[in-house]
């Protein structure tokens, strides 16, 4: 459910025009609808009241400031990957004690600004890993909290990329290794306390069969532990569960809540939830200008200012996006690519796409843009990024500009005064020696 709707003058955000925003603000721009956030959130957070809880929104998914104080100011945690999603957490007001710390290749540096800011916990996915963590507390004199972020096995039916839980995933710490890793923790790893376990299997998960799966063989590690004298507090069961895109029909969170409090039932533990594209995906839309229309003979091709590096799921992924028109004139349907101006034929938002016909200058909506769009986005092309745009009832105001030229080559440097100059060699003439 979202507050995207067509009125009178076309697709509204809220109580916003669409075509008024890219108006003022330009074209392509992110459009996010608040009221849609907070939806999101309150369907997510209401299903789980009857159990204790946290929901550690996944910076990822959209991590620009007015999304995360939108979060923040709902009582949400945050599940970080990184030292800047850290940084970005802080200035969005979170609470640094509703942090989590997940990823594979977290660096010393990041692991001591993460110990500073006193962080609920690390989600550790390696024994190295663990060992570092305890080395940087013990050098700042301090007992760091953690969880294993055990590796189920568990296949959650989703594009290969976004699996995480599968032995041949990089991620996390196989449960066999897990039980001596807690071991070798409480009994030599004195600058680091355990207080939970975490399991994250995938994204855009469909279906709630394989969160079950995943949770039986935690929950029988959890016992294991326990009797082992590990403190298990938190089972953080991170984000995965999917949107609608297309027709896909993932379980609402009321359904994938009472399947994950069945499973848990008894376990005296707090759950976090690490969602990120269910609270934000459907949140959000990219709107494009169209540039040209042509036809190949073979195709017809709609080229608009918005490209790959813009939006880059359809290319990396072959993600399905829907896209209509903003302001829908009633003429007749063609079927054709819509592409975008960046130099590689990998640069499309849909294929073969059934759509009304459009001409220059009009506007489209890229629907479902929310989560993941323009976190990864790039500058590919020397394209500027896009402006972000946050609608709330009938106002909206500019969360991110849109990028200047000056803004491309910030702190590059071409003067090269500290090197030799680089002549170009003489070109010798032909038959000379
Ligand atoms: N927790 C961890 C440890 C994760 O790695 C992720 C996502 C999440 C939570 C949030 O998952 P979600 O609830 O959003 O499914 N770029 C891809 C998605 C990559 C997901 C990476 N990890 C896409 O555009 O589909």
């Amino acid at each position: 459910m979202d507050f995207f709707n067509y009125k009178k003058n076309g697709l509204a955000a809220e109580g916003v025009g669409v075509a008024r925003i890219a108006k003022e603000v330009g074209t392509p721009v992110y459009i996010y609808s608040r009221k849609t956030l907070v939806r999101h959130y309150d369907a997510f957070e209401s299903a789980f009241t009857t159990v204790p809880h946290l929901i550690c929104y996944s910076v990822k998914a959209n991590s620009n400031l007015a999304v995360l104080k939108t979060f923040s100011d709902k009582g949400s945690g945050f599940d970080i990957v990184s030292g800047g999603e850290l940084f970005r957490a802080v200035k969005a007001g979170a609470d640094v004690k509703k942090i989590v710390f997940s990823g594979v290749g977290k660096t010393d540096e990041e692991i001591e600004y993460a110990i500073k800011k006193k962080i609920l916990m690390f989600n550790v996915e390696s024994p190295q890993e663990l060992r570092a963590i305890n080395r940087i507390a013990k050098r700042l004199k301090t007992v760091a909290p953690f969880s294993i972020r055990v590796n189920p096995d568990v296949d959650p039916k989703t594009h290969a990329y976004i699996s995480t839980g599968l032995k041949e995933n990089k991620f996390g710490i196989s449960v066999k290794d897990a039980v001596s890793e807690y071991a070798y923790a409480r009994e030599s790893l004195k600058n680091l306390k355990a207080v939970g376990i975490d399991c994250h299997i995938g994204s855009q998960l469909t279906q709630v069969a394989p969160f079950v799966a995943a949770l039986e063989k935690v929950k029988s590690l959890i016992i294991k532990l326990r009797k082992a004298g590990t403190e298990i507090k938190y089972l953080d069961i991170g984000g995965g569960l999917g949107i609608t895109y297309e027709a896909e029909t993932p379980p609402l969170p009321s359904a994938y809540a009472t399947e994950v409090i069945a499973a848990t039932r008894g376990l005296d533990v707090t759950l976090i939830f690490e969602p990120g594209r269910v609270m934000a995906g459907n949140a959000g839309i990219l709107v494009t200008k169209v540039i040209y229309t042509k036809n190949s003979g073979k195709k017809s091709f709609v080229v608009v200012d918005a490209g790959m590096n813009d939006l880059t799921r359809p290319s990396l992924y072959g993600s399905y996006h829907a896209i209509e028109p903003v302001r829908p004139r009633n003429r007749e349907e063609i079927k054709a690519d819509i592409v975008g101006p960046i130099c590689e034929s990998g640069d499309f938002l849909a294929k073969g796409r059934k759509i009304e016909r459009v001409e220059p200058g009009e506007l489209l909506a890229v629907k479902s843009a929310g989560a993941y769009g323009y976190t990864m986005a790039s500058n590919y092309n020397s394209r500027p990024r896009a402006a972000e745009v946050m609608v709330a009832g009938n106002k909206y105001e500019v969360v991110r500009k849109r990028e200047t030229l000056s803004d491309l080559i910030r702190g590059e440097n071409a003067k090269l005064s500290g090197l030799a100059p680089a002549k170009s060699k003489k070109v010798l003439k032909k038959g000379k020696k």
